[in-house]
């Protein structure tokens, strides 16, 4: 019977390496051929280990894939947990999903969360990281608590300026939280009137509650 090796997606948490589970960690160390972003291939690549970094070129990843799962697993390191927003959309449109195994991580999303010691079971969660969220998601109800993923285009000035424009109260709290897990976290808590003249933070999380 042939042997079918598989793509196992090891979320690698929102940075810092001790918020990976040991058994992403335990996968990366084994693998034979690892995939990640430049950042992560330096952080966790070993001696001995093929690797291939993550860029734009994301054919160039899959072909990567595709050759060398014919000879062994390959391990894709992806950041904060792979079912949200992560390259495992791409592996499922290019693989089936029995070829592929996850290894869920601590997204960054649920990291700030955590530290603000703010539930998130009823947060609408929405991605203004390369797209914009449906105009219901962001539209002002009072209680809702949002939480955004940002980049640098829509970051924590350009998007406190949406919210404003889709009614959401100037004195409305805003988390701005940086460089989740890592020695440098900050978590700026300021309101959406505030934040516009404030300078811009990108690629973080922004809550607000
Ligand atoms: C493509 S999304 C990836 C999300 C990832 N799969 C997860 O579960 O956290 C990248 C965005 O996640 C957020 N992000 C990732 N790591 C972060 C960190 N350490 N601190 C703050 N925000 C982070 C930023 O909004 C960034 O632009």
């Amino acid at each position: 019977m042939e042997v079918q090796n598989k793509i196992i997606v090891v979320g690698i948490g929102p940075g810092n390496p001790d918020y990976i589970v040991p058994k992403g960690l335990e996968a990366i160390r084994q693998a034979k051929f690892l995939v990640g972003g430049r950042r992560a291939l330096a952080q966790f690549a070993a001696d001995g280990q093929e690797t291939c970094s993550i860029t734009a070129d994301i054919q160039g990843v899959m072909n990567f894939i595709r050759d060398k799962t014919a000879m062994d697993n390959v391990v894709a390191m992806v950041s904060g947990d792979p079912g949200y927003y992560s390259l495992l959309d791409a592996l499922r449109r290019e693989f089936p999903a029995e070829r592929i195994m996850v290894i869920p991580g601590i997204s960054a999303m649920q990291y700030a969360f955590a530290r603000l010691a703010l539930p998130w079971h009823d947060a609408v969660l929405a991605s203004f990281h390369g797209r914009t969220p449906a105009a219901q998601d962001i539209a002002y109800r009072q209680g809702k608590i949002l939480g955004l993923l940002t980049d640098s285009k829509y970051n924590s000035q350009t998007i406190a300026e949406i919210l404003l424009k889709a009614g959401w109260p100037e004195v409305q709290t805003l988390h701005i939280c940086s460089r989740l897990s890592y020695d440098d976290e900050t978590i700026v808590t300021t309101t959406l009137g505030e934040a516009i003249n404030l300078p811009a933070v990108s690629h973080c999380i922004l809550i607000v509650a």
